[in-house]
């Protein structure tokens, strides 16, 4: 299955079967003021600058029932979840209250990585935390196959515009470090409620695994479809 679904995530998720899906891999807005609509083809600015900054309770609220529904429609399984520095915190208990079990937390790191606009620029920040929990008893995590000696630390350039892979948007994942996921991660169906231009089919794709990715911006959607060519 390749489904790339364009519409509101609760209302997508809310008409997928309960059990179903072996892997998610996403990284929701992370409530930090980034304007995720694409840019205007004549300013190149976004289109909108005011969304992705709710209330935090209410922001809160919505990752609770996102990811519920995210449980229900998950067989056991895996979950990889990122979150900006202070919300990754916060994101853990609520999933575990939904009945996902935490395992470790695996870091991204780039030297490109850009400090979030919340952050109070202390230290700066080189590196995102990524959850990485399960849903259940999973089929164990392939380790023992030649060349995959993976560790919790991923190593992978944030995507820039002059890169084969491009920038399209502020918050974009860079393949490789979904592909050093998504590879040792047994399960043949992935979801990303929030695709976005689709980092995770794109991996799917060069994995033969298949998905359901989802994103609200019908020109992210669009983008979904194409193969985006990277280094490998
Ligand atoms: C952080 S980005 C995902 C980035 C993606 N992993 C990538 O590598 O390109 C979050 C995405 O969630 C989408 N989004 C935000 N709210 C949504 C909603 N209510 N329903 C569906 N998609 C939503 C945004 O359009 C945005 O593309």
């Amino acid at each position: 299955m390749q489904a790339i679904i364009c519409g509101d995530v609760l209302r997508i998720l809310g008409t997928l079967k309960s059990g179903t899906v072996d892997i998610c891999c996403t990284d929701p807005p992370y409530n930090v003021g980034i304007s995720y609509n694409p840019r205007n083809k004549n300013t190149h600015k976004h289109q909108c600058r005011n969304e992705d900054n709710l209330p935090e309770e209410k922001y809160w609220a919505w990752f609770k029932k996102v990811f519920a529904e995210v449980y229900r429609v998950m067989g056991p399984g895996y979950l990889y979840v990122s979150h900006s520095h202070a919300g990754i915190y916060q994101a853990k208990p609520i999933l575990e209250n939904i009945g996902f079990r935490y395992i470790q937390g695996i870091i991204w790191t780039a030297k490109n990585l850009p400090p979030f606009r919340k952050c109070n620029r202390l230290w700066m920040l080189l590196h995102e935390q990524i959850l990485f929990m399960t849903k259940g008893t999973p089929v164990p995590l392939i380790t023992n196959q030649k060349g995959l000696h993976f560790t919790s630390i991923i190593n992978a350039a944030r995507p820039q515009t002059n890169y084969k892979e491009k920038r399209m948007h502020p918050a974009q994942k860079p393949i490789k470090l979904y592909k050093t996921l998504l590879q040792r991660t047994p399960g043949r169906l992935v979801l990303d409620p929030f695709s976005c231009r689709g980092t995770t089919a794109q991996t799917c794709r060069y994995l033969k695994k298949d998905y359901i990715v989802i994103d609200r911006v019908p020109e992210y959607c669009k983008m979904a479809h194409q193969d985006i060519p990277w280094k490998k």
